[in-house]
């Protein structure tokens, strides 16, 4: 099925309670049903309607529950060369760079800590074994 293209019109058509669109990440939710439950309120998101959200939307931190909401609100990709200036959605991309730099952090770590603990226990056993002699 092909991607239904929302345009800058119907972005801002439906800036209101009763029908409610959201521009994020260069796609466009449909936050109505959601709003009521949204848990910083509704007027933060009433006032990102009709233009990019995305900045607001990744200022908070949202997490990555906040952001797993999302696919059920998918209406369609927003229309390209709107005249809206638009985030591109590469920067707020999950970003492999963080998952990788999480890896090889803990990769480090394991680098101190695997011969400290080898380097522990020789000298525990050192110690054991003269103390027996
Ligand atoms: C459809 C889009 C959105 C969804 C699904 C969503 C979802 C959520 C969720 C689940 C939380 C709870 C904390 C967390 O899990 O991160 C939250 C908190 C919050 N959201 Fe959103 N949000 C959306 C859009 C926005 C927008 C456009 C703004 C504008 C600034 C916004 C502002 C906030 C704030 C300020 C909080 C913090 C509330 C608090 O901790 O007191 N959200 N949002």
């Amino acid at each position: 099925m092909a991607t239904r293209i929302v345009t800058y019109e119907e972005l801002k058509a439906n800036n209101h309670k009763k029908s409610l669109y959201l521009l994020l990440h260069e796609k466009v939710y449909d936050v109505t049903k959601f709003i009521d439950e949204h848990p910083g309120g509704d007027e933060v998101i009433l006032a990102e309607t009709s233009k990019d959200a995305t900045e607001a939307f990744e200022d908070v931190g949202h997490s990555d529950e906040a952001r797993a909401l999302l696919t059920d609100m998918f209406v369609g990709e927003f229309e390209k060369n709107s005249g809206l200036k638009v985030q591109s959605a590469a920067k707020y991309a999950p970003s492999q760079s963080a998952a990788v730099s999480n890896a090889v952090q803990q990769g480090s770590n394991m680098m101190y800590f695997v011969p400290l603990g080898l380097l522990g226990a020789y000298f525990a056993w050192r110690y054991y074994s003269s103390g027996s002699l």
